[in-house]
């Protein structure tokens, strides 16, 4: 395991070092004050779990009151402190199964799939998804849909073969729009899974960490009113017309979405799309002080036109790491401080969460794009 959490903290003091540096940042576990090198370390020593601190010990280091004195990023500041979790104790009371012990689904859930994979160093995962019956999902904006309360979905993580952990998100209530979020740690004889709100590191003899509840709004809390990855650009054609079959979307999308460019610049859009958008969109937190978006939009019909190379190809990054200083130089990966960071998994890597292995695979296709820019 790795702190993962607790090095979050550290990327987000980093990120505020712009505005006003940080007072302090709890942390409940993990060695605190974890010095910069370089010219990051000239952002200051920042506190946090540096790795050494059990996954619900890291939890404080999100509670960063000095992420929220850097100003309008609180959102990141209020998830620290303790963690609590009043909905169901085991899977089997939250309405995926009819029989845990078949694993027989509920007969108003159904599974489905996403396009573009979230890298979790190789653990294999699987989809389902609940609607309310007579509820539908409004598209009136195709890039954000909206959910009816109620809408569930829940994701399992299975690594060697063994079924560790389901995640489980749902709609609770609209105005303001109320999500909740947990995973179920599965027991080793298979018969249901139990409730984790701190998480688990290691779990079950496994490099696999289950996050806790605040590292889960790390990455869905943006504006806490969609799923990240059931949505127009994500899922399949044949989950959209089902679907649109079933009169569940209020308006359907007109065409399927093809992602633009060449070959190596789909990969590399579609890739980046499912690992980087859900921190790196408008919605999200960070957007109040990093300008990199790394998202697919349904109108993108042109490489050109999207954030990705909008906001990545020549512009500047707020850190000098390994003497890179700009987002992305076309035809050099080596300059390019988005290779850098997805080929390493220290405290400076991207993504900052969920993962311990370099994704070798997918870095050598981002590589192969950037020559080719
Ligand atoms: C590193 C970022 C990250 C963390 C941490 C994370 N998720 Fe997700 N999650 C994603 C992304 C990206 C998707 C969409 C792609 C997919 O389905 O794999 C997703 C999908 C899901 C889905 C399917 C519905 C949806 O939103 O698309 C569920 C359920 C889910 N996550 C639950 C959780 C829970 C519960 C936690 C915490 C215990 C958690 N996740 C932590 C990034 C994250
Ligand atoms: C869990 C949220 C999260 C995810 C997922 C994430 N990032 Fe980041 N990213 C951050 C934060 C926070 C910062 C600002 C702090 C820093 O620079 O380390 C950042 C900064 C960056 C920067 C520097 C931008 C600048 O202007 O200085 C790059 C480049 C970057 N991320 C690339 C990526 C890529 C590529 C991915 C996906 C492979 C990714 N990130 C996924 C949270 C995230």
């Amino acid at each position: 395991m790795r702190g993962t959490v607790g090095a979050f903290a550290v990327l987000v003091v980093l990120g505020c070092s712009e505005s006003e540096p940080p007072t302090q940042i709890q942390s409940t576990g993990g060695s605190a004050g974890v010095g910069g090198s370089g010219a990051v370390g000239a952002s200051g020593a920042v506190g946090g779990g540096s790795g050494s601190g059990g996954v619900a010990g890291s939890s404080g280091g999100i509670g960063g009151s000095g992420a929220s004195a850097a100003g309008g990023v609180g959102a990141f500041g209020g998830y620290g402190g303790s963690i609590t979790w009043d909905g169901p104790q085991t899977l089997s009371e939250t309405g995926l199964f009819s029989d845990i012990a078949t694993r027989t689904l509920a007969s108003d859930v159904r599974q489905y799939g996403v396009r573009n994979q979230l890298w979790t160093d190789a653990a294999s995962k699987t989809r389902y998804f609940k609607l309310p019956t007579g509820t539908q999902i409004d598209t009136t904006v195709m890039d954000a849909w909206k959910f009816p309360v109620g809408a569930t979905a829940w994701k399992d993580f299975e690594s060697g073969g063994k079924l560790l952990e389901t995640r489980m998100v749902a709609k609770l209530s609209d105005n303001p729009p109320e999500w909740s979020y947990v995973a179920y740690r599965w027991r080793d004889d298979g018969s249901d899974a139990d409730a984790v709100p701190y998480g688990e590191a290691d779990t079950q003899g496994t490099t696999h960490d289950i996050p806790n509840i605040p590292a889960c709004k790390e990455c869905h809390g943006g504006t806490r009113e969609y799923f990240l990855g059931f949505s127009a650009v994500q899922l399949p054609q044949s989950d959209i017309d089902q679907l649109a079959a079933a009169g569940s979307l209020t308006s359907p999308p007109m065409a399927p979405f093809v992602i633009p460019g060449d070959a190596k610049a789909q990969a590399a859009l579609g890739y980046l799309h499912g690992n980087c958008a859900h921190c790196h969109s408008a919605a999200h937190p960070l957007a109040m002080y990093n300008n990199f978006r790394a998202g697919l939009s349904v109108t993108n019909t042109d490489v050109a036109a999207t954030a990705l190379y909008q906001t990545g190809l020549n512009v500047s990054t707020s850190h000098d790491i390994d003497g890179t200083v700009m987002i992305i130089v076309p035809g050099q990966p080596d300059q390019s401080q988005l290779y850098n960071r997805v080929n390493r998994r220290d405290l400076l890597a991207m993504p900052p969460l969920g993962t311990e292995q370099v994704d070798v695979s997918s870095v050598a296709l981002l590589k192969a794009w950037i020559e080719g820019l």
